[in-house]
């Protein structure tokens, strides 16, 4: 079991370095920017400065970069790619979606140092295996699998050295960045998005604060035999170290080779799920990356992983949402428009133009409710058109107040679960499970 002697990528740990990268890759770009510009005048053209940026390999240059910043700029790389995404140019959601994918491995002499901190030096005495290769990619760490003398088997996500010292540093100079490329438009105001990031990194650089959250929402599910959730290992887990029961199971989207009718039901499960967090549990698990969903094909559970990102929402959020969804049932714009307001939509000044754009994009979210039958998500070009839709609003009609966290961490679990059901080709009744859900509620929500 002793560690192999590999030599990974070292992180960029200090201040320095870190900014060294930074200044390194805006040189870089924009010395790039200026042999490509000079190349297109010299041919008569007159490229603007996105264009300039926007060259292939500059946007690859931006990606790399951010990569070795890796930990919280990938994290802001994913929060802003899936949330604002929709809202921002396809060349900046490409490049964030690259970082996504770019996890790298922590040096094995950090790996070791981080699980002598947190286990003492004796740990190795009780465990029968442990696999040094890391065996998946975390956003701020990195998941090992190991066997304990007890036989228990456990995945482990062991965080970065460090990572949270330089949450605060890198949110900012990624702003700067952001800033610096002309990528998102001038009347984006991004200060609360980042301040949302940061403060949601230092939440999940604790993972006692997800131990609990997973646990919390594990009570809430109960006894539902579709979904599968591991257990936590309490005695092994620590502020940096989050130890559960390893699942065996299978990325979901191989439920693609699964009959219509298991993807159907599978999808069906999700969407319920979805209902009863916003409007039962008032917690909902935010980050609906495929990663956080495992399908085992030997019990045809879904495994839900990832608490991290748990979100309390509070009455008055969960009951606008839930207006807002029976609202567009009806076609009722002014119950539509009521529970915007309740959420916290039009807060800032409104153009009358902007604010029917945005109940048409609420509209258009919410077909899949409206149907009385199942609704083909294989089928429908629904993502493709709240995408356009959110563009046109943003990019022609200059609409770009930054939403309210809640909604914005709702409408991507939303927008998530939509893009799962089209990659399974799902048929699901979405509008049945909602009536479902709602003959639940305590009559002062469904009598609202
Ligand atoms: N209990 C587990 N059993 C098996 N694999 C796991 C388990 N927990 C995490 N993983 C693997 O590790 C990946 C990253 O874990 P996750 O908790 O999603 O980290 P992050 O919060 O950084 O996204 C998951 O996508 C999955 O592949
Ligand atoms: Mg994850």
């Amino acid at each position: 079991m002793l560690p192999p002697k590999i030599q990974e990528k070292r992180l960029p740990k200090s201040k320095l370095s870190r900014l060294a990268h930074l200044g390194a890759m805006a040189s870089g770009v924009v010395g790039n920017m200026l042999v490509e510009g000079g190349k297109q005048w010299a041919q008569g053209k007159r490229p603007s400065l996105q264009d300039l940026l926007l060259t292939p390999s500059n946007a690859s240059r931006f990606a790399d970069h951010l990569a070795n910043m890796r930990g919280a700029a990938m994290k802001v790389g994913q929060l802003l790619s899936m949330d604002a995404g929709e809202l921002m140019p396809e060349e900046l959601s490409i490049i964030l979606s690259r970082l996504r994918s770019q996890g790298k491995s922590m040096p094995l002499s950090q790996l070791v140092k981080q699980l002598e901190k947190n286990w003492g030096r004796d740990w190795q005495s009780q465990f029968s295996y442990f696999n040094w290769q890391p065996i998946a990619a975390a956003s701020i760490g990195q998941v090992h699998q190991a066997t304990t003398k007890e036989g228990h088997s456990l995945a482990i996500k062991i965080q970065y050295i460090g990572i949270n010292t330089s949450i605060d540093s890198d949110v900012d100079n990624l702003a700067s960045l952001l800033n610096l490329s002309k990528l998102i438009p001038q009347s984006v105001n991004l200060a609360p998005l980042l301040q949302e990031a940061k403060r949601q990194l230092h939440c999940e650089t604790d993972y006692c604060h997800e131990a609990q959250c997973l646990e919390k929402y594990q009570a809430c599910l109960g006894d539902d035999l579709r979904f599968l959730i591991p257990k936590v290992h309490s005695n092994w887990s620590t502020q940096s170290i989050l130890a559960m029961d390893f699942v065996q199971a299978n990325p979901i989207e191989s439920c693609v080779n699964e009959p219509q009718a298991k993807r159907d039901s599978i999808m069906s499960a999700l969407f319920e799920l979805l209902f009863r967090e916003i409007f039962q549990f008032k917690l909902v698990q935010t980050d609906p990356n495929f990663a956080n969903y495992l399908y085992q094909s030997h019990t045809g559970k879904v495994v839900l992983l990832d608490f991290g990102a748990t979100r309390a929402y509070n009455d008055a959020i969960s009951q606008g949402y839930y207006q807002l969804i029976r609202g567009a049932i009806a076609q009722n714009k002014e119950e539509v428009e009521a529970a915007a307001h309740q959420i916290g939509f039009f807060s800032e000044q409104i153009e009358p133009q902007q604010k029917k754009a945005l109940l048409a994009l609420f509209e258009q979210a919410c077909e899949p409710m409206r149907s009385s039958q199942a609704y083909d998500f294989g089928t429908s070009d629904l993502a493709a058109n709240i995408k356009d839709k959110s563009l046109a609003l943003s990019m022609e009609l200059n609409y770009w107040h930054t939403p309210p966290a809640d909604a914005l961490f709702f409408h991507r679990k939303l927008g998530g679960l939509y893009l799962l059901a089209a990659k399974l080709k799902a048929r699901v009744n979405v509008r049945a499970i909602f009536d479902q859900v709602s003959q639940t509620l305590p009559s002062s929500v469904s009598c609202l």
